[in-house]
């Protein structure tokens, strides 16, 4: 790991080899006091909300595991932004963010053709799952951020997929069905490798996203091919 201080800012530039070793590690371990709040206010609104509580329980199997936090300049855009209106979710936005600089942000398409803009701008930390704060074996829960007027290309994967907005809007987009926008307490449901895009147009979005079988599969970019 290489640590570069840039004026009053700490970032941290993780070896790739991290995103892996943080859900792998089973020794017994403290966790985050930021994400032990966000916990809490995640398994609210997940038994709150009827699309999240239908799609699958909140996991009773719940095992701390070790996570090295790894910063990614999208980590500083979001926590930049104006504060994105969350309707009823601002406790869970808030503590999202809260949580952010203890999290090991992810890089999903690293080595992929998807470009360095997104790379960058593009945001995801997990909160269950491989590279999270607790394992389960019944689903994964992950932050998603997306900054205004941000392209996030279609994609397809093995797990089932449940989005709910907490703050900002996003247009979600699925094969094969009409596109909708969405802000915070709107869910949308992708299918099982089903194609699918998100888009953001004057706001960014913050999303509670999470997965349900096939957990340890990850995305690939849906060739055009798939598209027609
Ligand atoms: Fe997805």
């Amino acid at each position: 790991m290489v640590v570069i201080v840039l004026s009053d800012c700490v970032r941290t530039i993780c070896a790739p080899k991290d995103e892996e070793a943080g859900g792998m590690m089973t020794q017994p371990v403290e966790t985050s006091a930021a994400f032990d709040t966000l916990l809490t206010e995640l398994r609210r609104v997940h038994e709150d909300h009827p699309d999240t509580r239908a799609f699958c329980p909140f996991p009773t199997d719940l095992t701390p595991q070790a996570m090295q936090p790894c910063h990614r300049p999208c980590a500083e855009f979001m926590a930049g932004e104006p504060m994105m209106e969350a309707g009823g979710y601002t406790v869970l936005r808030d503590t999202l963010l809260a949580a952010s600089p203890d999290a090991l942000w992810r890089e999903t398409y690293a080595g992929t053709n998807i470009g360095q803009e997104f790379m960058d701008r593009f945001g995801c930390y997990c909160i269950i799952g491989a590279g999270g704060q607790w394992s389960s074996a019944s689903m994964s829960a992950y932050m998603v951020y997306m900054p205004a007027g941000f392209w996030y290309t279609w994609h397809h994967h093995p797990a089932e997929e449940i989005y709910l907005v907490v703050a900002g809007e996003g247009e979600f987009l699925r094969h094969g069905m009409a596109s909708e926008r969405l802000g915070p307490g709107g869910a949308v449901l992708h299918g099982s490798n089903q194609p699918h895009a998100l888009r953001t147009h004057d706001q960014p979005i913050i999303a509670y996203v999470i997965w349900r079988n096939n957990l340890g599969i990850k995305p690939v970019l849906t060739p055009p091919e798939m598209l027609v």
